[in-house]
This record gives structure tokens, C-alpha cells and sequence, in this order.
């Protein structure tokens, strides 16, 4: 009997949990965790103090959600007392770090596992022994090594599904964790893609997001020259899917091939997430980004004029060690030019282990929390111009949901711009209709069908 027989005999009324935090790979990992879970016989629960199994699954990528599983692993103490919680298991990224798990361990008693990335397969084996022997352990043993094929992820065949096609980076930022974490990088074979996508358009999925740390460095080490503007093709012509995103790109590897894919290949978003991290050409140095300032603008120019109607979205770092008033003017300066629909901003957080760690000159907390704030504030300006382009225009809007709680009809642009019907229609979740707009509430396109 193999220990997901052995959980199905024990499992009976016991009902699970998992809590993600951080990226798209992390939110994939736990639909694999989830897949096993159903099939080991538990019942899934939305809150992780009702379920009698809780399952953590961690980001350290920045201090602030490492704090989160500190605090929720705290509250979870006294439901461990009171004997709902049987079983807590934290894994992911945080236990991924050198000698961590361990720690972790012994400094809440109320854990029972700590576990890798992508570890879902160890998950029977970890849950029974704790539900029958009380063992406690960490496991971080296999994680990272190999990209699980027989890990399939939980899927509630969405109109929009993600798809993981690479994992781990080999660029070594000097601010970034999620090399030592993630490991390096590996690609899924094509046929495994383009298997799980037709998979998920037999069941109604529309439009996937192609996932990877960086997903221009698709195929490498492959024996077959296979890139991934090759891939895309590849999806286009074998599978029924209508539309294609991807996360996220590395400037320095953005080649030309890739932007004629995007701007000839009717199938490929409008919509590309370019990460700057900084607009200071000496800043981007320390960092170990590859690019310049200069570089960087230019590649926008030429994804822009290429592609025509493409809207760009970045990652932002704000006091990384050694950033002055005038590397920051950089940054805001690529902001005003580029003039990106959207952008994740974040301050910069140490962490143990990377190069930028320890280097001289940290920035103080209230410069970094000043210079977040002016970065808002002009980002929103530009948010929000992106936004009023398209008024009185007609897009073409894939649709996501028929019923939400505050509009009858949602869906997104190519260009990744949410879209409401103003009136109640008779559409379908996976209809392509075409919407005149007339108007736009915080960041949404309202319009009717023409
Ligand atoms: N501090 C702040 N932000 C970081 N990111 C990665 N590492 C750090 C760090 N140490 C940001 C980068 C990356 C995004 C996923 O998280 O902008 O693109
Ligand atoms: Fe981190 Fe840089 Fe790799 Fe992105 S490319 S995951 S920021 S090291």
C-alpha cells in the first residue's frame, strides 16, 4: 500500500487548508499540493483555522512576507492546542534557504514539516506520519532538483490558466533570493506543454500565462534548438488556445525574434511585463542586470514601434544599497518615458545570503518609504493615462466572468486592461467580443458591446 492508499483508509472527515504567499510559481505549487491532497481523500477549506491540516506554503523574496508566516504560524499554536489543527506544514521558498527549515523547527513546536519548492509529491508520505506517529520533520532533500512531470496542479479550468514552462533563474541579481531558493533554470519539454494546454482547452480554458523566473531563457540545455518565440509558435499551431501571456521577460534577454512573435503573431497579448528594477545605469550595474538605462529605453522604443498597441508593465526597486537623489531621478525619469500601465513597487529588502546583503551604503527606511511614495504617485498619473487611451475606442475583450459582484460582465484586453459591460448581456465566460468604451472607473474600462 503506498502511503496515498494508506491516507485515504485515515482520512475520512479531516479537512485541509493551504495558504499561498507571493508569486504565479508559488500559486501553481500549491494547486499541485491541492491536487494531492483531494486525492489522498482530505476536503479542501478556504481557512486555515477551521481545517485540522494547515498547509503553508512560504515567499522570502521580501522581509514583509516572511513576517506574514511568522504571524500565521503564531496563531496557529493555539489551535494546535485545542486539537483541530493535526497537522502544520510550512514549505516553499522561506525553508528552501540555507539551514532554515531547521531552525524554523525548533523554534515553533507547533510545526510539524517544513518542506521544499515543489515538494507536493512528499506530501502523503510527511501527512501520514504525523497523523499516525506524531513525526516531526524537515525534508528539504529532492526540492529544486528536477521539475516534477507527475505533479500535476489542481486545476479549476478558468477561462485564463497559468502554465509553468520554466523554473529557477541563473541571473544571480544581487538583491534577489529566488536563485539560491529556486535553483537554476530548468525547461519543461515542449510536449508536456503543449499535452497540459490541451488538456485545459478540453475543459474550456481560453487563454494561458506561460510562467517562468524568466521565461526569454526558455530551452536551454536542450537538445533541440528550441527557443521561446519557438514555443509560442509551436502552442499556436498544435493547440486550440486563443490567447497567449507570459511572465515575465528579462530585459537582457528580450531578443528581436521574440518581439516580431509578439508583434506578428495574433495570438500573443499585447502586454508585456519587462522588470527595470532601477533607471540608473549604475544602480542596474550593482544589481547585475545586464542592461543600461539607455538599453532599456531602447528596447521599449523598439517593442513599442514594433508592436504598435502593446502596453508595458515592470517590477521596481527603491533604495537598493547606494541609491542618491540623482539614481532615483533615473528611475522616475525611465517611468515618465515608458509610461507603464501598471508596475509592482516595492522597497528594497535585505536578504541573507545575496550579494547586495552586504554591501556599504544601505539606504534609511524613510528615504526608501519617500522615495516608494513619489514613485506611486507618478506611476498612478501614468495608470491612469493608459486607461483614458482607449476611450471612445473599440476593444476586443476576452470574457472572464459573467457574474461578479459589482458588474454583470468582466474580461481583459489583450493589453491586460480589465473590461465591464455597463448593461446586462446575454455573453458567455470565454466569448471575444468587441467593446466600444465610454468610460473608466479606477483603472477600468466600462463600455458596451458593438
Ligand atoms: N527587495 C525588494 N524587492 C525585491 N524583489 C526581488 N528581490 C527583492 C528585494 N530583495 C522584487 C523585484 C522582482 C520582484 C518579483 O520582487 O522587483 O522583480
Ligand atoms: Fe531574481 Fe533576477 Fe532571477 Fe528575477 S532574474 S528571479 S530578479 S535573480
Amino acid at each position: 500500500m503506498n502511503y496515498i492508499e494508506k491516507l485515504i483508509d485515515i482520512s475520512e472527515g479531516l479537512t485541509y487548508s493551504v495558504k499561498t504567499y507571493g508569486c504565479q510559481m508559488n500559486v501553481n505549487d500549491s494547486m499541485k499540493i491541492m491536487a494531492v491532497m483531494n486525492e489522498c481523500g482530505f476536503h479542501y477549506t478556504e481557512s486555515v483555522y477551521e481545517s485540522n491540516i494547515a498547509i503553508i506554503n512560504t515567499c522570502c523574496v521580501r522581509e514583509n512576507a516572511e513576517n506574514k508566516v511568522h504571524g500565521l504560524v503564531g496563531n496557529i499554536k493555539k489551535l494546535k492546542e485545542s486539537g483541530r489543527n493535526k497537522a502544520l506544514i510550512v514549505l516553499g521558498c522561506m525553508m528552501q534557504q540555507e539551514g532554515y527549515a531547521e531552525e524554523f523547527m525548533s523554534r515553533y513546536s507547533q510545526v510539524d514539516a517544513a518542506l521544499g519548492t515543489s515538494d507536493s509529491a512528499k506530501l502523503p508520505e510527511t501527512i501520514y506520519k504525523i497523523l499516525t506517529n506524531s513525526e516531526r520533520a524537515a525534508d528539504l532533500s529532492s526540492a529544486t532538483k528536477e521539475i516534477d512531470e507527475n505533479a500535476r496542479p489542481f486545476r479549476h479550468y478558468r477561462i485564463s490558466e497559468f502554465v509553468t514552462i520554466m523554473t529557477g533563474c541563473n541571473n544571480f541579481c544581487t538583491y534577489c533570493v529566488v536563485p539560491y531558493v529556486r535553483g537554476r533554470e530548468r525547461s519543461r519539454e515542449p510536449k508536456d506543454i503543449i499535452y497540459e494546454i490541451n488538456e485545459l482547452t478540453a475543459h474550456g480554458t481560453r487563454e494561458i500565462v506561460l510562467l517562468g523566473q524568466n521565461v526569454n531563457s526558455y530551452g536551454k540545455g536542450f537538445d533541440e534548438k528550441l527557443d521561446f518565440s519557438d514555443l509560442i509558435q509551436k502552442i499556436s499551431d498544435e493547440t486550440d488556445v486563443k490567447r497567449i501571456r507570459y511572465m515575465t521577460s528579462h530585459p537582457k534577454d528580450l531578443s528581436p525574434k521574440l518581439i516580431d512573435t509578439i508583434a506578428e503573431n495574433p495570438l500573443v497579448c499585447k502586454h508585456i511585463h519587462l522588470p527595470v528594477q532601477s533607471g540608473s545605469t549604475k544602480i542596474l550595474k550593482q544589481m547585475n542586470r545586464g542592461y543600461t538605462k539607455d538599453d532599456y529605453l531602447k528596447l521599449c522604443d523598439n517593442l513599442k514601434s514594433k508592436v504598435g498597441d502593446i502596453i508595458l508593465s515592470t517590477d521596481i526597486i527603491v533604495g537598493f544599497p547606494g541609491e542618491t537623489d540623482e539614481d532615483f531621478k533615473d528611475t522616475l525619469d525611465v517611468v515618465s518615458r515608458v509610461q507603464y500601465g501598471s508596475a509592482f513597487m516595492f522597497k528594497y529588502s535585505i536578504r541573507t545570503g545575496t550579494k547586495a546583503a552586504s554591501m556599504a551604503d544601505q539606504v534609511d527606511e524613510d528615504i526608501k518609504s519617500d522615495r516608494l511614495q513619489q514613485l506611486l504617485t507618478l506611476q498612478e498619473k501614468y495608470t491612469k493615462k493608459t486607461a483614458e487611451r482607449y476611450l471612445d475606442k473599440t476593444v476586443e475583450v476576452l470574457v472572464e466572468s459573467t457574474h461578479t459582484e459589482h458588474r454583470n460582465v468582466v474580461g481583459k484586453t489583450s493589453q491586460n486592461l480589465s473590461v465591464a459591460l455597463e448593461s446586462e448581456c446575454q455573453v458567455q465566460a470565454g466569448d471575444l467580443l468587441n467593446v466600444k468604451i465610454n468610460e473608466i472607473k479606477t483603472h477600468t474600462l466600462i463600455g458596451k458591446i458593438i
